[in-house]
């Protein structure tokens, strides 16, 4: 097992269908249906959107802290039978709010079973970027009564339309709280989103950024600059950004000396977790021992742990 840090990995794409049965029994919330096979079968998606779409619907099953301390507490179980040290999870609390649940029981939930957990973890709040800068502002703001319970905030939801720029004020003003900065940025949308994260919102690090490979002047800026780009291969087949892993832009990452590292994003609806995208790697793109390792120390390389931790993972 290859030890490494999970730095792009979404807590409410973790809730499994088995989970989503018990967690919609306990809360007496009707699903179209609880049968695992009619469940599962939802699970194929066509975009980006498609799976946007499912992964909203599910989750008005997560109501109290125990609901959200179950999710993470299965993550990080199967997390660390995946070899996973360190993961800085990333979690979406405007969609909690808008189904009714107080910020309070979902920073309760997260951060009581982190503590339980041998793996080293912290937390990234996302603002959905389909939602606008308006509404981003107002979650950091009910956000910072917690603020030593998070480091970092994020962006994420549906990327084409709704580009970074806007939420240019809403990062300074996570700056000024010493957040640290990523966004998604290059999954579904072109070079320019992933340019306009770097200047406009001074992110440090980059969630999928495949589609900067088209661009040659900027993929030597990521390479120059050293800029973490957290990959997310059996993501993107799943959500079809790529037709196939074998057409997975990840080794050409590595040859152009980009820090590149891999996650597994939504593991509950992308058939796999961290693990299953090495072994993925290795099978269907023929990834070597040495690159595998590469990947895994650049993902060592890239987390928001301090620098004695990482010397002692690494
Ligand atoms: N939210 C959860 N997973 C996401 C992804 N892969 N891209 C954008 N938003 C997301
Ligand atoms: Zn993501």
């Amino acid at each position: 097992m290859l030890p490494t840090a999970e730095l792009h990995i979404h807590i409410e794409g973790t809730l499994e269908p088995e989970m989503l049965v018990e967690l919609a029994q306990r809360n007496g919330i009707a699903l179209p249906t609880s049968d695992l096979d009619e469940l599962r079968a939802k699970y194929d998606f066509s975009d980006l959107q498609s799976f946007l779409d499912l992964y909203y619907a599910n989750l008005p099953v997560l109501r109290t802290d125990q609901d959200f301390y179950d999710l993470t507490s299965a993550y990080l179980a199967r997390a660390d039978r995946a070899g996973v040290r360190r993961a800085e999870i990333f979690f979406d609390p405007q969609v909690h709010l808008n189904n009714d649940v107080p910020i309070g029981a979902v920073f309760e939930g997260i951060t009581g079973a982190l503590r339980d957990s041998p793996v080293s973890t912290d937390l990234i709040l996302c603002f959905l970027r389909d939602l606008g800068p308006e509404a981003a502002a107002d979650t950091l703001r009910l956000a910072l009564p917690y603020r030593e319970r998070f480091i970092g905030v994020g962006l994420d939801s549906a990327e084409v339309g709704h580009p970074p720029a806007p939420f240019a004020e809403v990062y300074q003003r996570a700056a000024a709280e010493g957040l640290h900065r990523v966004a998604h940025a290059g999954e579904e949308g072109g070079p320019d989103y992933v340019r306009d994260a770097l200047d406009v919102l001074g992110v440090e690090r980059i969630d999928h950024g495949i589609r900067a490979m088209e661009d040659a002047e900027l993929v030597a800026r990521l390479r120059d600059e050293q800029i973490p780009l957290t990959v997310c291969p059996l993501s993107n087949v799943a959500l079809r950004t790529v037709d196939k892993l074998s057409d997975h832009v990840l080794p050409a990452m590595l040859d152009a000396g980009l820090l590149a590292c891999v996650n597994s994003d939504d593991p509950a609806y992308f058939g796999g977790y961290v693990d299953d995208n090495f072994a993925a790697l290795r099978s269907e793109l023929g990834l070597t021992d040495e690159q595998l390792k590469t990947l895994a120390r650049n993902s060592f390389d890239a987390c928001f742990a301090t620098d004695e931790q990482k010397k002692a993972w690494k």
